[in-house]
């Protein structure tokens, strides 16, 4: 049976090999609930409950609608963060991909629009000026919920039957205010499986990459915080690159909203393209989502993690010990690679899904 548990830092030295893959093969406790119940018991996959913490921005709708579409996955709802665009923008954008999916049930709860320190940048040049440029979503149908992100957080993190998994996928403001605001909801909170961060290069300074950038001083609080952290960072997610000849197909073979998914992934290429090279584009924020729904799609290795918040060329950067010379306990499990094509294939099918 898949298990959707959540997988905590284990305690092997820093360096070892470790993919999330063999912890969650483990028996669970839902596992002994299941081979208790006896043979000819069929159980229906148990889905691991999430919240979404995202900056929309054409990656983080594909995110979004990944874990909508995924019924290894319960999402108890979506909190936005200025990041890509400002808050009220991506705010706007996390509400049309809920249009688009049919789903404006899905509660969005709006955070912090500025980082911790300083003003908010945001990145209209991968994402456009609304940070979701290219194709026309429909308009939302629904309006955000009257409390804040924080709030909400607290609320379904403190009222859940079980700890709840958070993916952040923008800037980390908002679950550094949650873990200032309420430290005693951290053994609620099986994990941060979060989009940020490189042991290699930068990609919005040639040390950093961008959601830790923005707000360095809150990806140290969510490193240090003690909470299990998986980090899925460019390192993974430069590694899954769609193929233009992927989604184009993926447009042919589907409808309105293959189509629509299609058109992002072209406008998002288009930065990708003039940086980098690739007639393709990662689409970093769904690896996190993908890896909580698919445990062990992504290779991860126990490392120790600092956040650099002074270096004038350095400041945002994740500085990663993959050789141990700190002597510093793991922190965090960091992604080093991913099985690209069976990320690609579970895309093309949760995208169909909502044709
Ligand atoms: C991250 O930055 C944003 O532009 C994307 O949405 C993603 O979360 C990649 O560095
Ligand atoms: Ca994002």
């Amino acid at each position: 049976m898949p298990s959707c548990s959540a997988v905590r830092p284990s305690g092997t030295r820093p360096g070892a090999p470790r993919a999330d893959s063999p912890a969650a093969d483990r028996p669970t406790e839902r596992d002994h609930d299941v081979l208790a119940a006896g043979p000819g018991y069929h159980p229906r996959i148990v889905p691991t409950p999430i919240l979404l913490d995202c900056d929309p921005g054409h990656d983080d709708a594909v995110a979004i609608l990944l874990a909508l579409a995924s019924q290894e996955l319960d999402l108890l709802g979506i909190t936005t963060v200025g990041g890509n665009a400002p808050l009220e923008r991506v705010t706007d954008n996390a509400l049309r991909v809920l249009a688009l999916a049919g789903r404006p049930d899905v509660p969005v709860a709006a955070g912090a629009a500025h980082p911790l320190r300083g003003p908010l940048r945001t990145a209209p040049h991968v994402h456009g000026e609304s940070g979701l440029e290219g194709p026309a979503l429909p308009d939302r149908i629904a309006e955000p919920i009257d409390e804040d992100a924080i709030a909400f957080l607290a609320r379904t993190i403190g009222d859940a039957v079980e700890p709840v998994t958070v993916i952040p996928t923008g800037p980390l403001t908002n679950i550094a205010r949650l873990l200032d605001n309420h430290p005693d909801l951290k053994p609620r909170i099986a994990r941060f499986c979060l989009m940020g961060g490189a042991i290699g290069e930068g990609n919005i300074t040639p040390s950093a990459e961008f959601n830790i950038w923005v707000d360095p001083e809150a990806a140290d609080i969510v490193f240090r915080s003690g909470v299990p952290v998986t980090m899925i960072g460019l390192d993974v997610t430069h590694r899954s690159i769609v193929w233009e000849e992927e989604y184009r197909a993926l447009a042919a073979e589907g409808g309105t909203a293959a189509r629509l998914v299609a058109g992002l992934l072209e406008y998002f290429q288009a930065f990708h393209e003039r940086i980098y090279g690739w007639r393709g584009t990662p689409i970093h924020d769904a690896v996190a989502v993908a890896h909580v729904a698919h445990p062990g799609l992504v290779t991860t290795r126990p490392y120790a993690v600092a956040i650099e918040l002074d270096g004038a060329l350095t400041r945002g950067r994740t500085v990663v010990d993959v050789r141990g010379v700190t002597g510093l306990p793991p922190n965090a499990d960091v992604g080093v690679d991913i099985d690209r094509d069976r990320f690609v294939t579970l895309l093309r099918a949760a995208i169909r899904t909502f044709d």
